[in-house]
C-alpha cells in the first residue's frame, strides 16, 4: 500500500495570482505530494493562448518558489497528461471547475477532482489591467491585408484601426466595406501622425526601405513583410535606426513564430539525430496560376521565397561560409534557384525555391544518427518526424495550427512591445541579417553574371 497520496494539477500560471494560489493550496490539501505541470509556451500558443506574458522559465520559477509545491514539471503536448498519471504514479488529478468534464477521460487512471475557482481574478484580467492595448495601422493594400486583419482579431492585446495606401479610391472602398478598419489614409505622414504605436508593412519590396525608415523616425514599431530591404547597407541602417529609436523592427517571416517550428528547433538541440550534417528545404509556388500580377513575379523567386528555407538553414547551421547559386531565369528575373551553402564543420544547406516549377515543399534535417522530416508545407509547420535506422525508435510531434499562421507572429510582435523588448529570440536581428544576406549575395551574383555575359558578347 502506498502511504503518500500524489496529487497533480496543470496550468499556465501567467502572472501568478491569488486564484492560482488558492487552487494550488486546495489541490495540495487533497493529498501529501503536489506536482504542478506548467504549460510550455509553444504548447500554450498552439492551443490558442497567445497572450501569455511570462516565459515558461519564469512561470516555472514562480511555482517552484511555493513551499507547498513538491515538484514542477513542464507540459509540452496534449497527450502528456495521461502519460504523466502513469509516470508519476498519480492518485488525484485536480483542476479548477472552469474545466468541469474536460478531463473525465483521465478517470481511467486516477481520481479526478474539479475544485472551486476563485471569483473575480484571472491572468487575462491582470494582463488587461497592466498593459495597454496596442493600436496598429496597416501600410499597403495587398492580397494578404484581410488575412492580417482577421488573424489580428485573435490577439487580444492588439487593435488594428487604420490603413494607409497610395490609392485613395481603393482605401476609401476598403474602409467603407471593412467592419473593423474605419480610418483610411492616402497621405503617409498624416497616417504616421495618428496615435498608432505600430505598423504592419505589406507593399512591394522596393518600397519597404522608405516606408520603414519614415515609420521608425516617427517612433513606430514596425512589422514588415520579408525581406525588409533588398540592400545589405539599408537593412543594417534600418536595424540600427530601430535600436536608436528604441522601437522594434521585425521581419514578417511567419514560420519563425509558429509554435511547432520553435518546438522543432528545441527538440533538435537535444541531439537525438546525432551530429547534423545537412539541412534541405524547398519552397515553390506557382503564383501565376494564383493570378498574381507579373510585377509580383518580376521580383524574382529568390527575393520572394528564399527567406523561408534560409530561416531553417540559418537557425540550425548558423552563419554560412560560402554560397553557390544555380538559378534559372526568364525575362531577366529568376524563376527558380537552387542555393547551396556551407557552414561550420563542413555542414551543408540546400535551399530550393521556384515560382515556375512545382516541387514537394518538405524539409529534411540529416544527422549522423537519424533525420527529421517535416512534411509539406514545412513552412506552415504542423508536424515533424524523428526517424532512425531502427524504425521502432522513430517518433512524431504534432501541433495544432490555427488559421493561416499569422496570429502567432502578431502575438509575438505585440508581446515584445508590451514587455518592452526590442528584439525577438524567435527572429533576432542577426537572423534577419543572415537571411537577407542570401538575397543580397544572389543579387550581386546576378549582376556579376550580367556583366560577364556583356563582356563575352
Ligand atoms: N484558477 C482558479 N481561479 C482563478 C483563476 C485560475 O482556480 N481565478 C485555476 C484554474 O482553474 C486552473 C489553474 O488556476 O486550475 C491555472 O489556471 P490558468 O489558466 O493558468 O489561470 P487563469 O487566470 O484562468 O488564466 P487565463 O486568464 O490566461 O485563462
Amino acid at each position: 500500500m502506498k502511504n503518500k497520496k500524489t496529487v497533480i494539477t496543470y496550468g499556465t500560471y501567467d502572472m501568478l495570482h491569488e486564484g492560482h494560489m488558492n487552487l494550488l493550496r486546495r489541490a495540495k490539501a487533497l493529498g501529501d505530494y503536489l506536482i504542478v505541470g506548467v504549460t510550455d509556451e509553444n504548447y500554450d500558443r498552439s492551443r490558442g493562448k497567445l497572450n501569455v506574458v511570462q516565459s515558461t522559465k519564469k512561470r516555472v520559477k514562480a511555482i517552484e518558489a511555493l513551499d507547498f509545491v513538491d515538484k514542477v514539471i513542464v507540459e509540452k503536448h496534449k497527450r502528456q497528461k495521461a502519460q504523466d498519471m502513469v509516470k508519476y504514479d498519480v492518485d488525484i488529478f485536480a483542476i479548477g471547475d472552469d474545466w468541469v468534464g474536460a478531463f473525465d477521460y483521465l478517470k481511467e487512471f486516477v481520481h479526478v477532482e474539479y475544485l472551486p475557482r476563485t471569483e473575480g481574478i484571472s491572468s487575462t484580467k491582470l494582463r488587461r489591467e497592466n498593459f495597454d492595448l496596442i493600436k496598429m495601422g496597416i501600410v499597403g493594400l495587398g492580397r494578404d491585408t484581410q488575412s492580417f486583419i482577421d488573424e489580428a482579431q485573435y490577439v487580444s492585446n492588439i487593435k488594428v484601426s487604420r490603413i494607409y495606401a497610395e490609392d485613395f479610391l481603393a482605401v476609401k472602398k476598403f474602409t467603407k466595406e471593412s467592419p473593423i478598419i474605419k480610418y483610411g489614409h492616402d497621405n503617409y505622414d498624416e497616417f504616421l501622425d495618428t496615435p498608432i504605436q505600430a505598423v504592419y508593412i505589406d507593399t512591394s519590396l522596393k518600397k519597404h526601405y522608405t516606408l520603414i525608415k519614415k515609420a521608425l523616425l516617427a517612433g513606430k514599431h514596425v512589422l514588415c513583410e520579408n525581406p525588409i530591404a533588398l540592400d545589405g547597407k539599408e537593412l543594417k541602417e534600418l536595424l540600427s535606426l530601430a535600436k536608436k529609436q528604441k522601437v522594434l523592427l521585425l521581419s514578417a517571416l511567419k514560420t519563425a513564430f509558429l509554435p511547432a517550428f520553435n518546438q522543432l528547433l528545441k527538440e533538435i538541440k537535444k541531439g537525438d539525430i546525432g551530429e547534423i550534417k545537412e539541412v534541405r528545404a524547398t519552397r515553390t509556388s506557382l503564383y501565376r496560376e494564383k493570378n498574381y500580377p507579373d510585377s509580383f513575379l518580376e521580383q524574382g523567386a529568390t527575393n520572394i521565397l528564399s527567406g523561408y528555407p534560409s530561416l531553417l538553414i540559418h537557425k540550425i547551421l548558423g552563419k554560412r561560409k560560402s554560397i553557390t547559386f544555380f538559378d534559372q531565369t526568364e525575362n531577366g528575373y529568376d524563376i527558380s534557384n537552387l542555393i547551396i551553402s556551407t557552414h561550420k564543420n563542413q555542414t551543408v544547406g540546400v535551399a530550393r525555391v521556384a515560382t515556375a516549377a512545382k516541387s514537394e515543399g518538405d524539409a529534411v534535417i540529416s544527422g549522423t544518427k537519424g533525420y527529421v522530416y517535416i512534411p509539406a508545407p514545412w513552412w506552415l509547420t504542423k508536424e515533424f518526424y524523428f526517424r532512425f535506422e531502427d524504425t521502432h525508435k522513430s517518433y512524431k510531434f504534432s501541433y495544432e495550427f490555427e488559421g493561416c499562421g499569422l496570429r502567432y507572429m502578431i502575438a509575438e510582435f505585440a508581446s515584445l512591445i508590451q514587455r518592452g523588448k526590442r528584439t525577438s529570440k524567435m527572429l533576432s536581428p542577426s537572423d534577419m541579417v543572415s537571411i537577407s544576406r542570401v538575397i543580397l549575395d544572389y543579387n550581386e551574383f546576378k549582376e556579376k553574371n550580367k556583366k560577364s555575359k556583356k563582356k563575352d558578347k
